[in-house]
């Protein structure tokens, strides 16, 4: 039994599908690039950094840019991401997300939002879940992205709590991997064969007791 104390909860892809979403920007600028991007390339780009994701595109479509040039590129695909998540509604909250994080909170297990994206605020907003959290770290408070595990301890710290009493929440493998590193159980949200190194693998947050948490 572990003495679990606070939940760090991973945003897109975790209690939003936005994932989808940076896929169709990511997957149009590489079309415009002039190859295809799958969905099974886009895997390594999940939880990865905006500008660590164009890399990735960009040595899959074999093109090489400056750094001036990658900077316009990545406002582009962030141009057309921003479109879609300004468009968003609390609908679009994954099931059982809300549940589980009043769940928890009833329980006095604190909740954080531990986010990659600079964009993780607006999301937030759109979706009403602003002020539900008693932390949110997101791309603007971190230097370095997972699987660094500086996310994370941020989360923690903010929490004011040991990271051995904090579970992540996260459907990346960079995700799984810096939760980990940061000395935390994780729950992968997605698929076993992606997310195999989590300590459970679920689909969605939908039937996750906090019972089972805390045998993890
Ligand atoms: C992560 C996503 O949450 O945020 C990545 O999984 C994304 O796909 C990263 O690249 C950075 O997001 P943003 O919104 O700052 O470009
Ligand atoms: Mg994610």
């Amino acid at each position: 039994m572990m003495d679990l104390k606070g939940c760090i909860f991973d945003l897109d892809g975790v209690i939003v599908d936005t994932a989808r979403y940076h896929y169709l920007a990511w997957r149009r600028l590489a079309n415009e690039l002039g190859f295809d991007f799958s969905e099974e390339q886009n895997e390594a780009l999940k939880g990865v950094s905006r500008m660590a994701s164009l890399d990735i595109l960009l040595a899959a479509g074999n093109i090489e840019k400056d750094d001036e040039e990658k900077i316009l590129l990545a406002t582009r695909k962030n141009n057309w991401y921003v479109d879609y998540i300004t468009q968003m509604n609390p609908s679009e909250i994954l099931p059982g997300s809300i549940d589980l994080l009043l769940k928890l909170r009833k329980e006095g297990i604190l909740i954080a939002v531990g986010s990659a994206s600079k964009n993780a605020g607006v999301i937030l907003d759109r979706i009403g879940l602003t002020g539900l959290f008693d932390a949110v770290i997101d791309g603007y408070s971190v230097t370095r992205a997972k699987p660094n595990p500086e996310v994370f301890l941020k989360g923690a710290e903010q929490l004011g709590l040991n990271p051995v009493n904090c579970i992540v929440f996260e459907d990346a493998v960079a995700g799984v991997k810096a939760a980990h590193a940061a000395g935390m159980k994780c729950v992968g949200i997605g698929e076993q064969e992606n997310l195999s190194e989590a300590e459970i693998i679920v689909p969605n947050l939908a039937g996750i007791t906090i019972e089972q948490l805390r045998k993890l």
